[in-house]
C-alpha cells in the first residue's frame, strides 16, 4: 500500500521536518509530500536539503538551520512557518548519530558538548514559545514517529 494510501488525511498539512536533508528525514519528507503535505526540510547539510527540496517540487522547501545555534533554530522555525502559512506539525529529527557505540573514555568532550548542543538542547529550544503559536494538540517530538503511520514493509 502506498503512503498515499495510508496518510490522506495529511493533505494541506504543513510539516517541518528538522535534519531532513539525508536518512530518515529525507524519507519522512517525501513520504509528507506523497501525502499531499507541505514540507520544509531543515539542516546543516545545505547543498543536500535543497536538491532534495527542488526534487519534491513546490510544496517542498528547504532552509539552513543549525540546531547547535539557538537564535537560528528560533528564525529558522519562524521562517518555516512563513513560508508555511502557519505549522501543523514537526518532524524532530535532526541529530549528531555517529557518535554512539563507544567507550566513555574514546570519547571528546567537545563532541560530547556537541551532541548535547544538537541532540538535547535543540529539540528542547525547538519548542520554545517563538512568535509562531503551538499547533493543536502540541509538536510531536519522537524522532522515532512515523508519519502518519506509514509501515514498514
Ligand atoms: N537510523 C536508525 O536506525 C534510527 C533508529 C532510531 C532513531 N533514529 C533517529 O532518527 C533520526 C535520523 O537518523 P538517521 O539514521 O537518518 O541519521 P542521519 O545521520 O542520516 O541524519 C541526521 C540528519 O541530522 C542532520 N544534522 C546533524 N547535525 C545537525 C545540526 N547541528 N543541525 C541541523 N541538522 C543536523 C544531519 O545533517 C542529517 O541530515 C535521528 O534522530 C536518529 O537518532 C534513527
Amino acid at each position: 500500500m502506498s503512503a498515499a494510501n495510508l496518510c490522506a488525511d495529511m493533505k494541506g498539512r504543513r510539516v517541518l521536518v528538522t535534519g531532513g536533508a539525508r536518512g530518515l528525514g529525507a524519507a519522512f519528507a517525501s513520504a509528507l509530500i506523497q501525502t499531499g503535505a507541505r514540507v520544509v526540510i531543515t539542516d546543516i547539510l545545505d547543498d543536500a536539503g535543497r536538491a532534495l527540496a527542488q526534487q519534491l517540487g513546490p510544496d517542498a522547501h528547504y532552509l539552513s538551520m543549525d540546531m547547535a545555534k539557538p537564535e537560528a533554530v528560533r528564525q529558522g522555525v519562524d521562517q518555516a512557518a512563513q513560508w508555511l502559512g502557519g505549522m501543523d506539525g514537526l518532524v524532530n529529527n535532526a541529530a549528531i548519530t555517529n557518535s554512539g557505540g563507544k567507550d566513555m573514555q574514546d570519547i571528546a568532550i567537545d563532541t560530547w558538548d556537541q551532541v548535547m548542543a544538537v541532540n538535547v538542547r535543540g529539540p528542547w529550544w525547538l519548542r520554545m514559545p517563538t512568535s509562531q503559536p503551538a499547533p493543536p494538540g502540541g509538536w510531536s517530538t519522537s524522532p522515532r514517529t512515523r508519519p502518519c503511520g506509514v509501515r514498514p514493509a
